[in-house]
């Protein structure tokens, strides 16, 4: 018991040397604060980890660091975003910032994507600042902070980012590769699920934080509408299990028109070996992509906690998630909760979908390492599902090792026995997603911050759709 507490503390304490202050306000934290490596990026707050430590800062009721952040980040939106004199869109958010110092003056300096390794554009970021913003109303009570005029402004420019017609057929969000916590080209372009998971997210939070009024009312129905149907896509075309998997096996090719079963011509051929084995009895999750003739059949796990965090599932997909990961625990906990994907590619394969990357070499890195910032959607996935025994196990397994490592940013190898080749040490969402996991068992309430329940609108208008 005391030496669980003292893990607790010393977590703590090494959070709050990850902050980050600015005009001697805390704005964020650092990404990592190792103190052996140089730092070249990690001494930035990146959009996407600051939300761990957000989340653990709103818990206990420090809330002026997420607003500070949220309020700087914001003021960001408003800067250019450039490279080779082409202008990203408006409502993007940045990947990362620093506070800089010079002869005394401090500014901060945001990075969308420009400075990246591979330039890659953080569609996360403007995701997750809506879903934060949410969060922190929830939290306070202070509506009057999203009703502010600029914040309006900025969920809108957000919106308008997300919602813009474009040449697609689905109405799942089209992005690049390396778009989101998989930040290096990884096969993860067209609509990732982590993304889809977010979009949702972020699309119900915004539906509660727009201020009535035209305006607000005007993109309430869109955001309606692209609920409705994002919900139904991913349900209905994203879920394998054993049953599915059966059709697709016998999945007829070339069908054309509205009578078409394989909507999407994908080849029972594209089928894995190792899915067929893999693939529970009873279980199942969302598959990690999908368009034509095309589904990535690995396990995405950030794209499966949230979408059962955010109601994207139905109720059955989140049990059945969840009986996966129980039935598949060596796979994706292992050592170390939890497998980032699942199974890593090899080969040629791993060639031709990194593009030979060396960081992202089989079960390391992106490619099937363990991360133990997942720690925290897991157990929220598992508060969430009522299995409470699961979220245990995972915290038991990770406190093993977590401090003994100094808080490792991922770990490699099938199982996660080993600490990452290139992992920093004290990487701030490793701690930050160790105190989220502790805090949910010890005070469940907390996951309501974050989570959605299901959208019954959605749910009827499901209802109602013509099928052919
Ligand atoms: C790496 C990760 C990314 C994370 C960043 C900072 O680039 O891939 O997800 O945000 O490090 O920790």
């Amino acid at each position: 018991m005391q030496v669980k507490q003292d893990l607790f503390a010393k977590a703590w304490k090494a959070l709050e040397d990850s902050i980050i202050y600015y005009q001697g306000h805390p704005v964020g934290t650092v990404a990592a604060h190792d103190p052996d490596v140089e730092a070249l990026n990690y001494d930035h707050c990146f959009v996407r980890d600051f939300m761990s430590s957000a989340f653990v800062f709103l818990f206990n009721g420090k809330t002026e660091i997420v607003r500070n952040f949220l309020i700087e980040t914001l003021a960001l939106q408003n800067e250019t975003k450039q490279m080779d004199c082409f202008n990203a869109g408006q409502g993007l958010m940045p990947a990362s910032f620093k506070v800089l110092n010079t002869q005394g003056q401090q500014y901060i300096s945001a990075d969308f994507g420009e400075h990246a390794i591979g330039r890659v554009t953080p569609v996360d970021s403007s995701l997750w600042w809506i879903i934060l913003l949410r969060s922190y109303v929830k939290a306070t009570g202070d509506l009057d902070l999203a009703h502010q005029p600029d914040c309006q402004r900025g969920i809108i420019e957000i919106l308008k980012l997300c919602l813009a017609d474009r040449f697609d057929m689905f109405p799942t969000l089209l992005v690049p590769d390396g778009s989101f916590m998989i930040d290096r080209r990884m096969g993860v372009y067209g609509h990732p699920l982590e993304i889809q998971s977010l979009f949702y997210a972020a699309l119900r939070a915004a539906r509660e934080l727009l201020a009535p009024g035209r305006q607000g009312d005007v993109y309430n129905q869109f955001i309606t509408q692209r609920l409705n149907t994002l919900n139904f896509h991913i349900r209905e075309y994203y879920w394998l299990d054993l049953k599915r998997l059966n059709d697709i096996y016998r999945y007829r090719g070339e069908e054309f028109g509205t009578t078409a079963v394989n909507k999407f011509n994908i080849y029972p051929e594209s089928i894995p070996d190792w899915l067929t084995e893999w693939i529970p009895d009873r279980g199942g999750y969302l598959a990690g992509n999908l368009g034509p003739a095309r589904m990535d059949f690995r396990f995405f796990t950030q794209g499966n906690l949230l979408a059962i965090i955010s109601s994207l599932a139905s109720d059955q997909e989140c049990d059945w998630i969840m009986d996966l990961i129980e039935q598949r625990w060596d796979d994706l906990i292992g050592s170390m909760p939890m497998k980032i994907c699942f199974p890593a590619v090899e080969g040629l394969e791993w060639k031709i979908v990194t593009g030979c990357d060396p960081k992202n070499v089989p079960w390391s890195y992106h490619n099937g390492g363990n991360w133990p910032v997942l720690l925290w959607p897991l157990v929220a996935a598992a508060q969430k599902t009522g299995r409470i025994k699961l979220a245990q196990r995972a915290i038991e397994q990770a406190e093993k090792h977590l401090c003994e490592d100094q808080w490792p940013e991922y770990y490699d190898g099938k199982n996660g026995r080993l600490v990452g080749k290139e992992a920093r040490k004290y990487q701030s969402w490793t701690i930050a997603g160790y105190l989220i996991a502790k805090e949910l068992m010890a005070n469940p309430e907390h996951l309501k911050l974050f989570s959605f329940d299901e959208d019954l609108e959605s749910l009827n208008w499901t209802c109602s759709i013509p099928m052919s």
